[in-house]
This record gives C-alpha cells, sequence and structure tokens, in this order.
C-alpha cells in the first residue's frame, strides 16, 4: 500500500530535534540531580531527608519525560516518512510537555513536594512537610504531561490506521495469517519501526487513560479533602500508567535500531513474522504486566500476582530475543565501523539485555519476596535505561549527525565517551545491584550498611558518566557544525 502523502522531510526534521533536544536537556539536568543524590546517600555531602525526597520525586518524573520525549520526536519523525503528519499537532503535545514540566518545577523548587512520582494514595495527601498547592501544581502538572503524551499516540495512531487501511494493516495481521497470499498480492507489511509507533500509541492510550483517570480523582481529592477514594484502586492505576509509561520509552527507543544500525551495516533491517508476532506479545503484555507491582498487597486477587508475573516474561523476552537477534546477525561479517553512532546502538543492546534480565528476574515472585523494594529494583530499570534507552536514543542522534557531515569521531574521542557512559555507567549501577542482593532497601535518603559504601563507588561511576557525556556532547556539537554532505537518514 502505498502512502497518500508523505510530511516533509524537513518538517519532520525540525520536531524530531526539538523533541530530542528537549529530552536531552531535561536529561542531562536530572543527571546532575542524580549524582546530587547518590553522593548524599554515600555521605559525600548532606542533603535533609524532605530535600532528598523532593529531589527523589524531581529526578523520576523528570527522567522518564525527559527519554519519553526524546523517543516521541524520533518515531514522530519515522513514521512522517511513511505519511503526512500535521507538525502543529507535534507541537501542541510539545506545549503540553513544557507546560507540565514547568509545573512540576514549581511544585519541586519553591513548592517542596516529595511524595515521589508513583505515588501511592493516601500519600500526596497525608503526613506531607510541603503546602497544599505543590501537591495540586504536582498533580496538574503531571496530567499535563499526560495530555501532551495521548496527544502525540492519537496523531500517530490516528495516521497509522489510515495509512495501513485499519488496525489490522498496521499490526500485519494479514501478513502473519495468510503470508502466501499477502506475498502473491505484492503487498509489504509495515517496516519494523512502526510497529514501535503503533505499539507506543496504542498502548499509551489506554495507559493515558488510566493515569489521566486516577490523576483527575487526585486532583478532585485535592481540591475537597473530604472526597474518598479506594487506595487499591488507585494503587491499580497508578501503576498501569507508571510501568507502562516508563516501559515505552524503551520500546519507542528501540526505533533506532531498526533504521539507524542498518544505516551503518548497509544491509536492511526487515519485518518478519517473529518480529511481528513478538511485537503483538508487547502490545498485549506491557499492559497488564504491571500487576508484578502489586505482589505486596494481600487484598489484590492471587490470580492478578500469576498474570503478572506471565505478563512480565512475555513482554519483554520475544522481542527483546528477536531484536538483539536480528541486529547481531545485521552487524555480523557487515565490515561496520565503529562510529559513536554504532557503538552507541549496539553497546545500548547489551544494557537492554542485562537490564531486561534483572527485571524479569525481579518479575518472578520468589525472587521479588527477597527484591522487593530494595536496590534491586533502581538497579534493573537503571540499566536499561541510562545503559539502554539513552544509549539508543544517543546512537540514533549520532547515526544522523555522522550521516548528514560525512564524518565521525576519532579513536580517542570514542574510548573516553565509551569508559564514560558504558564503563562509568557499569559501575554505576553494579552498586545498586549489590545493594539491592544485600537487601538494602530502595528510596531512604540514608540507607544502611552497606549501602553508603556502595554508593560512594556507585558516585565515581556516575561522574564519569558525565564526563564521558560531556565528551558526547562535545562531540555532537562539533559534528552538528559541520557543513551538510548529505541527507538525513
Ligand atoms: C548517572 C545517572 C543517574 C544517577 C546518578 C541516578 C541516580 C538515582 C538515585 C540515587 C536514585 C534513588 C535510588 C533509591 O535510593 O531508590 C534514582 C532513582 C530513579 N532514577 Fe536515576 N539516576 C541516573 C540516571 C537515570 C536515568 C537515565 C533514568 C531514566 C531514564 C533514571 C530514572 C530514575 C527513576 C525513575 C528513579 C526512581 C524514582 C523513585 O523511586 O520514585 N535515572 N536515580
Amino acid at each position: 500500500m502505498k502512502p497518500l502523502s508523505v510530511t516533509l522531510p524537513a518538517i519532520g526534521l525540525r520536531v524530531m530535534w526539538t523533541y530530542i533536544a528537549t529530552g536531552l536537556a531535561i536529561f542531562l539536568l536530572m543527571l546532575l540531580v542524580g549524582i546530587s543524590m547518590r553522593g548524599s546517600q554515600a555521605g559525600w555531602w548532606t542533603i535533609e531527608p524532605g530535600t532528598f525526597y523532593s529531589l527523589l520525586s524531581l529526578h523520576g518524573i523528570g527522567m522518564l519525560t525527559a527519554m519519553v520525549v526524546a523517543g516521541l520526536g524520533t518515531l514522530w519523525y519515522l513514521v512522517s516518512r511513511e505519511t503526512g503528519l500535521d507538525a502543529r499537532v507535534a507541537y501542541l503535545a510539545y506545549a503540553f510537555f513544557v507546560a507540565g514540566v514547568a509545573c512540576v518545577i514549581v511544585s519541586i523548587v519553591p513548592g517542596h513536594y516529595g511524595a515521589l512520582w508513583s505515588m501511592l494514595y493516601p500519600l500526596p495527601f497525608t503526613g506531607t512537610y510541603w503546602p497544599t498547592w505543590a501537591t495540586g501544581a504536582w498533580l496538574v502538572g503531571t496530567a499535563l504531561v499526560m495530555l501532551g503524551f495521548m496527544i502525540w499516540c492519537g496523531q500517530i495512531l490516528g495516521a497509522l490506521l489510515a495509512r495501513y487501511g485499519g488496525l489490522g494493516g498496521v499490526l500485519a495481521v494479514d501478513y502473519v495469517l495468510h503470508n502466501r497470499a499477502f506475498a502473491k498480492l505484492d503487498h509489504e507489511p509495515p517496516p519494523p519501526q512502526i510497529f514501535a509507533a503503533a505499539i507506543t500509541a496504542i498502548d499509551g492510550l489506554i495507559a493515558g487513560t488510566a493515569g489521566l483517570t486516577v490523576g483527575v480523582a487526585l486532583i478532585v481529592r485535592w481540591l475537597d479533602p473530604t472526597v474518598a477514594i479506594d487506595p487499591l484502586w488507585a494503587k491499580n492505576l497508578t501503576y498501569l500508567f507508571g510501568h507502562t509509561f516508563a516501559n515505552l520509552t524503551m520500546y519507542m527507543a528501540v526505533a533506532g535500531i531498526y533504521v539507524g544500525l542498518p544505516i551503518c551495516t548497509r544491509r536492511a533491517y526487515h519485518t518478519s513474522v517473529p518480529l511481528v508476532l513478538a511485537w503483538w506479545g508487547t502490545l498485549l503484555f506491557v499492559i497488564i504486566a504491571y500487576f508484578h507491582h502489586l505482589y505486596m498487597d494481600f487484598v489484590q486477587a492471587e490470580s492478578l500476582k500469576l498474570v503478572g508475573e506471565l505478563a512480565s516474561f512475555l513482554a519483554a523476552i520475544p522481542v527483546v530475543v528477536i531484536t538483539v537477534y536480528g541486529a547481531v546477525l545485521l552487524v555480523h561479517r557487515s565490515g561496520m565501523r565503529w562510529t559513536l553512532g554504532s557503538m552507541f546502538l549496539f553497546t545500548g543492546l547489551i544494557g537492554w539485555v542485562v537490564g531486561g534480565a534483572a527485571a524479569v528476574l525481579d518479575s518472578t515472585i520468589p525472587f521479588n519476596v527477597d527484591l522487593h523494594n530494595t536496590l534491586w529494583v533502581p538497579a534493573h530499570f537503571h540499566t536499561y535505561l541510562l545503559e539502554g534507552v539513552v544509549l539508543f536514543t544517543l546512537g540514533w542522534v549520532f547515526v544522523n549527525l555522522e550521516q548528514r557531515a560525512g564524518a565521525s569521531s576519532g579513536a580517542l574521542i570514542r574510548w573516553l565517551a565509551g569508559l564514560g557512559v558504558f564503563g562509568g555507567g557499569a559501575l554505576f549501577v553494579l552498586g545498586f545491584y549489590i545493594a539491592g542482593a544485600a537487601g538494602v532497601p530502595r528510596r531512604y535518603a540514608v540507607e544502611p550498611p552497606p549501602g553508603p559504601y556502595l554508593a560512594g563507588i556507585a558516585t565515581v561511576g556516575a561522574i564519569l558518566v558525565l564526563v564521558g557525556l560531556l565528551v558526547v556532547a562535545y562531540e555532537a556539537l562539533r559534528l552538528a557544525r559541520l557543513p551538510r554532505s548529505e541527507v538525513a537518514p
């Protein structure tokens, strides 16, 4: 099926770079917040607990929003190459993100909100040490972020449904179920990156609806303290949104692999039946995997916990295995040159696999009994976020910059960036893993031993990440200022 019209590349690129630059700027700011918290847990300096929880609230939502914004920008551009998209809608969604981030910042500075990003009712209202208006600013801010996200999802899903002739076409149902007839008719399934966009849009709309439902209920409770909310209902909706929002960052960024790695290897990444089936699994299971956050809730039905365990395995494993397998085949004997772009894309796969395996382990009920709410949890999600999503994003950025300038970085820069971002990152997450395995609790401003000692080692790793990223930023600016040699991918 041929597209009716396609957005002009210049418009698509402008939207993409606006989103990516904003996402990376927020990311760098939140990185400094992260280092200040880890150093304080190490006892290198003192952040008073109230301020620590405010910073932790800001860091959690800020980092995830940063990665979502960068990922949505990339996907918007990739979808715009297949079908016409109105850039004004993308900028409208962007305005909601910016307004949301501004409200959240005000709730922290000067508001001192500190009930964390996945706050559990009645927490934002009882036992607070911040003024009530700060809770309101936080709730309105997060609701604006969700609205921006849903505007994006609505636009992309609508465009894909029109482009591929309905949901069956977008999800390549005929390609999988009637493969021979499909091939005889010379039809083409959507390219791999379209599955990343479609699954983000569909699951994003479901998760956003859940998030806004509980968000509006909390805003009503904030306006009228006599309104009562069922805590179990609130927790289910909060995690349905929170888990999905955080997980989708990975599925967004993986589009960089599908489009970026073929440019580096000069080979094509084709849609295959196993790839489509894996994405169907992700579509269905990401949305119900959140039940694994409620293993300890005795009032939650036992059967839902088993659903959560099974869904955690099925959401992650098929798509990781097939994407990584496909990527390794693409690279194998391709003669690919190691540039910053290819290096980040490839090492991102390692972070995705390691973090994913640690997460699946944590979602297995007998392990969760020990690992629940320990530092094992930030260990696994920092691995696939910092060493997966961030690296996929940087890889995609550099593939674009290198392609555009027809140049790449020298060996010294590559070593410095690699040692800092990947080596320092490994040291940073190792501190969380060992502390988690030793039972050190997460979300503690002051940790019991051996937490502070391991936090010290982790802080060294985090500072190395910062140094590596400064080298990366310098190199990105250098490449961006070179004269244009080729069109962007
Ligand atoms: C070197 C970079 C980073 C540093 C130093 C850092 C530091 C930290 C620290 C110290 C915590 C608190 C852990 C605890 O005691 O529970 C934390 C939590 C968190 N971080 Fe990071 N982080 C970094 C990168 C990232 C990235 C890239 C993301 C996401 C893309 C991220 C997302 C989060 C989230 C969602 C939380 C949990 C917040 C909560 O518990 O409510 N971080 N981080």
